[in-house]
Parts: structure tokens; sequence; C-alpha cells
């Protein structure tokens, strides 16, 4: 089995293991595991399958426009925050140059290099806190054509504060690719609404905020002109009729997004509580998940996955080898969590 790219569980592993899907309990994937809301799996269901889509998904475009206040022409579906990151390396970098925060969700480097791009990692010296300044200086020295930054960051769960995000753009020659797939599910919600410079692109994904990761669907904010050029060398008809049914359904439900948000932090500060008597120390974290240090990652990753049916996800491919990060869970969930890592850590290295 290749080296995990990234959360979520994958069949060829599970058979190999003998491991039936329906038994494990996953914290590998960071989502609003108590989505989707009932409005939403109804719409989805109601949506028309025999007719095509509006290619660019007007109606569902319109509806976030409303909610974000801004204009339908400067807001883009994509399937999956994901399709958006691709079409905007594309777009934005092609052959040349990009810096990317890091360590990193893996998709713009992957996107980068697919266009014939060269990627370029900015990371901080000690700890896993973005030094805006830096990050500056590198983009300009790396003669890069975009930077891109997701706030929160994962696997970090760090959020920089949204002035320093505007001085960052501010500071920047280039576009700023800001990946706000968790912002909404994390303390720094809010943020969500503060108006930002033109320069940046926010990608944002209803897979996280309505547990939606089956359906794909997400959108990015950006100028008009910008959004055109994607759309431009994009086929049409990227978010499906149940996608663009669910996004109207989801736009309404703000509160179930609050609601949710409210449970899965309570649920990860639970955890994080269990995981300290452990004698386990995780990070600290502004959303859903968490880095916990934990000696040979892969090893326990496997031995958890194969011996508990317990999923998490090895952050080896992040940079950080001696690192799991898992999501927030309910209780009954978490237990299942530390009485493997009990079995399988019985010594537990002092961690930091
Ligand atoms: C930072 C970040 N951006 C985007 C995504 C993917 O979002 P989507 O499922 O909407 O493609 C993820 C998924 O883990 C992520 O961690």
């Amino acid at each position: 089995v290749t080296a995990q790219r990234h959360g979520g569980l994958r069949a060829d592993e599970l058979t190999a293991l003998g491991v039936d899907p329906s038994s494990v309990v996953d914290f590998s994937a960071s989502l609003n595991v108590h989505g989707p809301h009932p409005d939403v799996v109804a719409a989805i269901r109601a949506a028309d399958l025999l007719a095509y889509p509006d290619p660019t998904g007007l109606p569902a475009r319109q509806a976030l426009a409303h909610r974000h206040g801004v204009d339908p022409s400067s807001v883009i579906l994509g399937h999956g925050a994901v399709e958006l990151l691709w079409g905007l390396a594309r777009l934005l970098v092609g052959d040349g140059p990009t810096l990317i925060v890091e360590p990193a969700f893996g998709e713009w480097r992957a996107a980068t290099l697919a266009s014939g791009g060269r990627p370029i990692g900015w990371r901080p010296d000690h700890g896993l806190a973005v030094d805006v300044d830096a990050v500056v200086r590198a983009a300009r020295a790396s003669s890069a054509r975009a930077v891109y930054l997701a706030n929160p960051g994962n696997p970090s769960g760090l959020a920089l504060p949204i002035d320093d995000i505007a001085g960052l753009a501010r500071a920047l020659a280039v576009p700023l690719v800001l990946d706000e797939a968790f912002l909404s599910l994390s303390e720094r919600h809010a943020d969500a609404a503060v108006r930002l410079p033109d320069t940046v692109i926010r990608v944002r994904s209803l897979t996280k905020d309505h547990g939606l990761a089956g359906l794909r669907v997400g959108y990015a904010l950006a100028t008009r002109t910008l959004c055109a050029r994607v759309d431009a060398q994009r086929p049409p008809w990227m978010a499906s009729a149940p996608a663009q049914a669910a996004i109207i359904a989801a736009v309404e439900r703000d509160d179930f997004v609050a609601s949710s948000r409210a449970r899965l932090l309570a649920d990860r500060d639970a955890q994080h509580r269990r995981l300290r008597a452990l004698d386990l120390a995780p990070l600290p974290t502004a959303t859903i998940y968490t880095l916990v240090r934990v000696g040979d990652a892969t090893s326990l990753r496997a031995r958890l996955l194969a011996g508990h049916g317990v999923a998490v996800r090895d952050a080896t491919s992040f940079g950080l080898p001696d690192h799991i990060r898992v999501a927030a869970r309910p209780a009954a969930d978490v237990d299942r969590l530390v009485a493997a890592l009990a079995q399988e850590l019985p010594c537990a290295p002092a961690r930091s």
C-alpha cells in the first residue's frame, strides 16, 4: 500500500487487511460527522436527474452570493474544493513556481506538479506557526506566481488572525489562494465574513461544513475576472444537480453548521482530556482535528487499523513521521480510540 496521501478509508487496504469497512471508526478524515442535515438530504433526493443542471450552477451560485453578500459572478462551484484547487493551480501557476505554506494539504502541490509547475515549500524553522513576514520574503525570493495557504492549516489546525491574512495578501504581489475548508468548523469561524483584498481567492468546502464528502461540492469566492478565467478552462457542469441542490438547501442551514461546530469543538476538548490521561500531548488546534506525537506513526496507524478497526491519519506525508492526526468524534468513538491506543502504546513516550 502506497504512502497515505489523505484521510478516509481505502477499499484496497481494508480488503487486504480483512477489515469490514462498516466496523471501522474513522478519525482519519476530518469533517462534520453530525451531517448531513435532513433538509439537505431531502434536497439532494429531490434533484432532477433527467435534465442537465445549469452549466455553471447559477441558482446555487446565486444562493451562495446572497449568503456572502457578493455578486454571483464572484462565486464558482467545484467538484469539491480539491477540483477548484487543481483548476486554480493550472490557471495561476501553470509551468511556473508557487509557494506552499507547509506542512500543507497535498493537493496544491500535486496540482502544480501535474501542470508542469514548481512547488516550493515554506516551513517554519520551529513548531507549526506561520510567520507572515517570512512567507512574504520566500514568495519574493522564489518569484512565486501564487501562494497557497490553508487557514486553519492542515494538519496543524492553527489559524492566523484575519488581519494577518489581509496583511499577507497586501504584501504579496501575486494571488493568495486561501484554503478555508475548515474555517466554518473552527474557533475563527466569524472571520469568514471579513472582507479580504481582491487578490485573495477563498476556497471553501461543503464536504467539511455539512458532512458531504461523498457528494463532492466546494466553491470559491474571487474576482469576477478570475472566476470567468477558471470557468473558461474547465468543462461545464462541474457541480451536478444533486450538488447544486445541496448548496441551495445548505445555505439555509447555517444554524446547523453552528450547532455542529459547538458539538465538534466540545468533542475535541473531551478527546484532548482523554489523550492527556494516556500521557499523550495533543497539540493546540483551532479546529476539529489534532496532531498527536506518538513515535512511529506509520506503524501505529497500521496496528490501530488492522487490530482495532480504528483509522487515524499518519502524518508522515506532511513531513511529521512521528505524529498522527485525529478528528473530533463523539465520546463512544473516542472510547474505542483510547482503548486501542492504550493497548498499542502501553508506555507512552513523553510526547510534547
Ligand atoms: C485543507 C483542505 N482543503 C480541501 C480539502 C478537500 O475538500 P473537498 O473534499 O471539498 O474537496 C481538504 C480535505 O481534507 C483539506 O484538508
